[in-house]
């Protein structure tokens, strides 16, 4: 296993529409484990996997950032098929360093997609759960959750999202 780069805000990878996974082959397993790896060592609670660069359908969760096996989901192509309610709750990401703000999403929907046995999951997730998987597949898409913010406060966040990239990139994360 291998703790992968972490790519940031600005990186075209992160505006594509990731491509869906046709063939669960050994490399995409490898990827998984890779992503699973790298999300628990940011540590962070969900990753896909535009930010590691792979502009691919495929993302990991873990609410329990490793302490337990049960809450991790690996999955492939994943669609949301329902959606209900609302909810409002600050998210950051690890692509978008030093910020947090406040995002609606629904409170609470069904995922269906697939594990990496190729067998259909279906997911039924609430509060931060949904949040975790809204923001992922919203990666797929290439949409970061600033790009839900208004355009107002997409501004102001600007010149603060400038001071956390040049931070990064004294820090040598960012190449
Ligand atoms: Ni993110």
């Amino acid at each position: 296993m291998a703790v992968l780069e972490i790519i940031k805000i600005g990186h075209p990878t992160l505006s594509l529409k990731a491509k869906p996974i046709e063939n669960i082959n050994q490399e995409i397993v490898e990827l998984a484990r890779n992503m699973v790896e790298t999300m628990h060592q940011a540590p962070g609670i969900g990753l896909a996997a535009p930010q590691v660069n792979v502009s691919l359908r495929l993302i990991t969760i873990d609410l329990s950032v490793g302490e337990n096996k049960d809450e991790l989901i690996v999955m492939v192509n994943p669609e949301i098929v329902e959606e209900e309610g609302e909810q409002v709750s600050e998210e950051g990401c690890l692509s978008v360093p030093g910020i947090y703000e406040k995002v609606l999403r629904p409170a609470r929907i069904t995922v269906r997609g697939y594990n990496l046995d190729g067998q259909e999951l279906l997911v039924e997730a609430e509060d931060l759960l949904a949040r975790v998987f809204c923001h992922e597949i919203d990666h797929l898409e290439g949409k970061l959750f600033i790009d839900r913010l208004s355009p107002l406060k997409r501004r102001l966040l600007k010149s603060r999202l400038k001071k956390e990239m040049e931070k990064e990139m004294e820090k040598g994360s960012v190449g």
